[in-house]
């Protein structure tokens, strides 16, 4: 029996509970937050687990093998580095750290240590993304040309972070998961409205190959949107996460260039034909992850959302920043 501890029962910890609470060969043992009000949420909806107000008894609780981090991201590296010294694996949330080299120190501690890091990428154990990923793998739309998505709503407002470190990580994450190219330079533009963070950012991405990416982060939108396109060489798609279903719609279109008669001459043909939408797992994400986190460190073994997964979504978070900073300024990674 894998015993986990949750630190943070705000909005997203209850999930996290719930979740591992749910999971054959685990249990929740304790669950930790700062605030009376939350505690007491928690207590009544979980008579049998451990409530605590202090994280440093929770790290270092014996008979705990699993630190579920799910504070606000300033904090998590200290949570997530005290529940490592203490031989605890960690589940931490997304963005994995405030820095990157914070998320350098945390992933040294735990190879040091053999435990393992799992990082919240939630999006990755989707059924959407998993059909993505395989209609990548499979090269049914062949090579790559761009990865562009629009992820915008009215708030939630954070606190400590802007819209790029709150919804970006998501994006960031499908897109090191989907697109097999190493990111090498960000362009980032936004705006500050109303509480000091950007909350309308434009991301602008590229790869070491052809594929190009483009992201829109925005809390100020009168509407909910979740589309992403991926355009590749034989077939294009469309993914709306809110359908209720047929999320994902694949086209056959494209444009196909090939030389003509005189030097100079192109043939440009466009093709457009069928559209299907595949059938996609209905399984709840964050069930999948959980359940492969709990596999891993019973088996000792990485899980695909590792300590490094995490770094490399926070080390184009820094660079959108910087460039943020500078209106646009392209930022190499
Ligand atoms: N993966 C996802 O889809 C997803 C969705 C939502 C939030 N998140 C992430 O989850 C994390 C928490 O977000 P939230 O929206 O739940 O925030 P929240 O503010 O609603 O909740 C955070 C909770 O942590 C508690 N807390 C803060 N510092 C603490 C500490 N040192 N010790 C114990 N308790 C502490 C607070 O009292 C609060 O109850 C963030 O990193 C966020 O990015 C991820």
């Amino acid at each position: 029996m894998i015993k986990v501890g949750v630190i943070g029962y705000g909005y997203w910890g209850p999930q996290i509970v719930r979740n591992f609470a749910a999971v054959p060969g685990c249990q929740v043992v304790a669950i930790c937050d700062l605030d009376e009000e939350r505690r007491e949420r928690a207590r009544q909806a979980y008579p049998n687990v451990e409530i605590m107000s202090d994280p440093a008894g929770m790290v270092s609780a014996a008979g705990v093998d699993v630190i579920a981090v799910v504070t606000p991201v300033w904090s998590h590296f200290e949570l997530a580095k005290a529940a490592l010294e203490n031989g605890k694996h960690i589940f931490v949330e997304k963005p994995f750290t405030a820095t990157a080299e914070q998320a350098e120190q945390l992933i040294d501690l735990a190879a040091k240590k053999n435990l393992q890091i799992m990082v919240d990428h939630t999006f990755l154990f989707t059924g959407a993304v998993k059909k993505i990923r395989q209609l990548v793998d499979e090269g049914v739309l062949g090579s790559l040309y761009y990865y562009d998505s629009t992820r915008v709503n009215l708030g939630l407002f954070q606190h400590d972070v802007n819209v790029v470190w709150d919804l970006a990580p998501h994006d960031l994450s499908i897109m090191d998961h989907l697109i097999g190219a190493k990111p090498e330079a960000v362009i980032a533009t936004g705006q500050t409205h109303l509480n000091g963070f950007e909350d309308v950012a434009y991301l602008t991405i590229y790869f070491n190959t052809k594929v190009i990416a483009h992201i829109n982060v925005n809390w100020l939108s009168p509407v909910k949107v979740r589309t992403t396109l991926l355009g590749g060489e034989k077939k294009m798609l469309v993914w709306n996460d809110l359908a209720p279903d047929e999320k994902i719609k694949v086209y056959d279109k494209g444009v196909d260039v090939t030389p003509g008669p005189g030097v100079h001459d192109l043939l440009v043909s466009y093709r457009s034909g069928d559209m299907w939408a595949p059938k996609i797992e209905q399984t709840e994400a964050l069930a999948a992850e959980t359940r492969h986190f709990i596999d891993c460190v019973s088996r000792g073994v990485k899980p695909l959302n590792d300590g490094e997964s995490g770094l490399r979504v926070v080390r184009i978070l820094e660079a959108a920043d910087e460039s943020l900073k500078h209106r646009g300024k392209a930022v190499e990674i």
